[in-house]
């Protein structure tokens, strides 16, 4: 029998404090229906400096393994995907091993292409696990980010931060991954990007848009060539992207998902055999169709509308949010997932959900991680945001968390909870 490989369990770790999405538009005389449903937004987490990519991995990862009984012997490898780094040579990894007391014997190292980090680190497990070469052990793969374009831009609405740990394994009970027919598109564009010393993304917000469709379109054809050779989908009654239960895309602003929906179903119908009977106009218009929408995507934002944006970590909420509310249903069911990082890079894949999906999920307790959360008003939230990021406040960790407590001659120092 072929191995299985990919996500056994995951945890999430999100900031402590949350903006209301209609107070932000009210604050900036916007009509707050455009973030809504403009964007999809409900509330937005705000980070203060001492919740950085290294405090929010580590909490995730001290989850992950608690909450799982992970035996931390049996795992070979930890990869941070972070675009948010803290440092350009100390890995986030490295301080997360350093945390947790993670054994000395794992590969610790960060993977980063913008918001696709994460899944790069995700295909490094899952291969070298497939390959034979971890020898059994497991991986431990981590998606950490915070989100940020600064006070009155036009994408702070769209900021955000958290982190997901994923525990990659032989026993994917969440998702066992189709491995061989994954779909890859990158190339060299100017959408996103974040020089150097600078806190704050830059972003050419509307062509940040047009590129992740283009490679969306690329990324997806190329995994549907591949499903289409192994007969994992079929031109005929249905189009080959609606024979998958559920689809998940990159979500730096939930309505992104129904543009992404709408680019994905048109690649289907120009490339169906039977499309010379149909306009262009008549495609377009079946592309966005509000059906394909609800029953395939619109079950997946939940999690990603209540924190925003959390760049690689962004598509591993929407997988949380998924099998939070549909894990037991979709057991057995295929779904695809679409990575995508500015710069730029998309990856789309497939899995089948595990039977066991329900029951991991149960342990993340995703309601219990947001409802910790403290809603802040938005002077609040600006107060924080302009907050040095080397003078972290002096907040407690609550009791299995981490904060970064200081930064003594150029070293990080946090308290754990
Ligand atoms: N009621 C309802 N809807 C309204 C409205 C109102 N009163 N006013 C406006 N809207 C709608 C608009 O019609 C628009 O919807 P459509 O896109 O469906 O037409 C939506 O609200 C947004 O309006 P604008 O396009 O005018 O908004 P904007 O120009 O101010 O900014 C943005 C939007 C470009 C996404 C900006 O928030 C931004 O730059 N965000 C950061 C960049 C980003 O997220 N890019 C995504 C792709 S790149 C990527 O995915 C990587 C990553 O993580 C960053």
């Amino acid at each position: 029998m072929k191995k299985q490989v990919g996500i056994e369990a995951l945890a999430i770790a999100v900031p402590r404090r949350y903006v209301d999405i209609e107070d932000l538009a009210r604050a900036r005389g916007v009509d707050p229906a455009k973030y809504t449903a403009g964007l999809g937004a409900k509330e937005m987490a705000v980070a203060d400096p001492g919740e950085d990519s290294v405090s929010l991995a580590a909490t995730a990862v001290a989850r992950l393994i608690q909450r799982n009984g992970v035996d931390t012997s049996r795992v070979g490898m930890l990869v941070v995907g972070t675009e948010t780094g803290v440092d350009h040579a100390k890995p986030v990894a490295s301080h997360v091993q350093g945390l947790l007391k993670l054994p000395k014997t794992m590969r610790t190292y960060d993977t980063q292409h913008a918001c696709y980090g994460g899944t790069a680190g995700l295909m490094a497990a899952v291969e070298w696990i497939a390959s034979g070469a971890g020898a059994g052990r497991s991986a431990i793969v981590v998606c950490s980010d915070i989100a940020r374009y600064g006070l009155n831009t036009a994408g702070e609405p769209t900021q955000g931060g958290g982190a997901v740990a994923l525990l990659v394994s032989e026993q994917p009970d969440l998702l066992s991954l189709d491995i061989g027919l994954n779909g890859v598109c990158s190339m060299d564009v100017y959408d996103f990007w974040r020089p150097l010393g600078r806190r704050e993304a830059m972003v050419d917000g509307h062509y940040s848009i047009s590129c992740y469709l283009d490679a969306l379109s690329g990324a997806y054809r190329g995994w549907r060539e591949r499903a289409l050779a192994h007969e994992v989908v079929r031109w005929g009654d249905s189009l080959p992207g609606e024979q998958l239960a559920r689809i998940l895309y990159h979500v730096p602003f939930c309505k992104m998902a129904r543009k992404a929906h709408t680019q994905l179903r048109l690649c289907d119908l120009e490339d169906a055999p039977n499309a010379a009977a149909s306009t262009p106009a008549a495609r377009e218009e079946a592309a966005k169709s509000t059906a394909s929408y609800d029953a395939q995507v619109a079950s997946s934002l939940g999690l990603n509308a209540r924190i925003g944006n959390v760049y690689t970590a962004s598509l591993y909420l929407a997988l949380a949010g998924l099998m939070n509310g549909e894990g037991a249903a979709l057991a057995g069911k295929r779904i695809g997932l679409l990575s995508y990082g500015s710069g730029c890079a998309a990856e789309f894949y497939s899995g089948v959900v595990g039977e066991k999906a329900a029951q991991r999920m149960a342990q993340v307790d995703v309601e219990a991680v947001l409802a910790k959360r403290e809603r802040v008003t938005v002077e609040e939230y600006e107060r924080i945001m302009r907050l040095a990021s080397d003078a972290p406040e002096q907040l407690t960790p609550a009791p299995g968390e981490f904060r970064l407590s200081e930064i003594r001659d150029f070293r990080r120092i946090y308290a754990a909870g």
